[in-house]
């Protein structure tokens, strides 16, 4: 591959994809990210002088933006990343997630369409469209119900979920209508470097860090599955380079845990990592009011993945959150320059009087 156009690029996933991307030398990529509060160019800034990375700043709803890019640059592959990804917000103000993550997501398929359909047949052979997106588009798992298969009916809960469900949607129609070659993959909770400190993990890191209250919504008994992200670049590497044209594949770190479970063990690397004389950082734990409709479980089968590609995700939940808890120790800067004014607002409303 020569080529690629990412978007999302300089958010917590993406930038750690484009990283890897340069880094392995996969291809020339071009990063286009709006820049919105989670979009964050400082993680990308070793790539300043690299002659085969090029980021570009704008919208993927633009269609004539991204016809102009395509046109430019010419790429074999869209990897598409960019969307609004936090749950809280859209319960919060959902707006925005339907126009990226749904007319945004439609846009950048119409814009891909022509620019696919221009090209020549051996170059459409190789063309593909990635489509990231979540595991939370199948809704809501018992304790012993099985885990979520990619043929699990989408039952999304969530303005979130159902506007990333709605743009998979569309991505399947592209393959079927026109013949798109796209790919699709939902992945599980994702942790590791450049997160924005509005998720559960680093939120919780740099709380504990910094003595405030761990906040837990409920009972802390919800489940999710955590994937590091070095695993899921990858595996969304494999993806396109060995994934079968329309199909989807689900990613996931094979490592199950309870909220309460996922910040006692950080409160024990903090322990251990930044002590403090006759303190433990669990008592910090705050059991808050619970976020309306939350999901109790989500849990990937990503046997698929494993079988068909070979794809193994090298981190365990132990070594993946040491490498994290370290990350964040090590990078204060980064930290401090994105808990901006806007971030502070967003945790006052979201946390406040809770
Ligand atoms: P993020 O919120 O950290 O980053 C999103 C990026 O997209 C930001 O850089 C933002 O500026 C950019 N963006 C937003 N709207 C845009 C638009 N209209 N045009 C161009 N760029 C725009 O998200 P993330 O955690 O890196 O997630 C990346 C993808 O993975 C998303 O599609 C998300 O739904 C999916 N996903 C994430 C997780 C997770 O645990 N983080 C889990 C499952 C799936
Ligand atoms: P989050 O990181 O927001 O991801 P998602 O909602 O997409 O799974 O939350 C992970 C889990 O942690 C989820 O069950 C909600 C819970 N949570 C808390 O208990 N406290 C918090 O402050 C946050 C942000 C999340």
């Amino acid at each position: 591959m020569e080529t690629i156009l990412v978007t999302g690029g300089a958010g917590f996933i993406g930038a750690n994809f484009v990283l890897k991307a340069r880094q392995q030398k996969w291809a020339e990529t071009i990063n286009l990210d709006k820049l919105t509060y989670a979009g964050n160019l400082q993680t990308l800034a070793e790539l300043g002088g690299d002659p085969d990375y090029h980021f570009v700043q704008g919208d993927i709803g633009n269609a004539e933006l991204v016809t102009y890019l395509l046109k430019k640059y010419q790429p074999q592959a869209i990897v598409n990343f960019a969307a609004e990804s936090h749950v809280d917000r859209s319960i919060a103000s959902p707006d925005e997630f339907i126009q990226t993550n749904v007319v945004g997501t439609f846009q950048l398929l119409e814009a891909s369409r022509f620019y696919w359909q221009s090209l020549s047949p051996q170059k459409r052979e190789e063309f593909r469209f990635l489509h990231v997106s979540t595991d939370e588009v199948y809704g809501s798992l018992d304790s012993a119900d099985p885990a979520f298969t990619e043929q699990t009916p989408y039952a999304p809960n969530s303005p979130y979920a159902a506007s990333k469900a709605a743009a998979d949607h569309l991505v399947r129609a592209y393959h079927h209508t026109y013949g798109l070659p796209t790919l699709t993959t939902n992945c599980s909770n994702n942790y590791g470097p450049y997160q924005f400190p509005e998720k559960l993990i680093p939120l919780t890191i740099l709380n504990a860090l910094e003595g405030k209250p761990l906040p837990i919504y409920g009972d802390g008994q919800n489940v999710r599955d955590w994937l590091y992200v070095e695993d899921h670049c990858d595996a969304i590497y494999l993806v396109l380079l060995q994934g079968q044209v329309g199909q989807t594949y689900n990613i996931g770190g094979e490592s199950e845990r309870a909220n309460l479970e996922v910040v006692e063990t950080i409160c024990e690397i903090v322990d251990r990592l930044a002590p403090k004389p006759n303190f433990r950082h669990s008592s910090l734990i705050t059991f808050i009011k619970d976020r309306p409709g939350h999901d109790r479980r989500y849990a990937i089968n990503c046997h698929k993945l494993k079988q068909e590609l070979g794809w193994q995700p090298k981190e365990n939940f132990q070594t993946g959150l040491q490498k994290t808890v370290e990350w964040y120790l090590s990078h204060s800067e980064w930290v401090d320059r994105v808990r901006t004014g806007a971030y502070k607002d967003w945790i006052e409303q979201n946390y406040s009087g809770r």
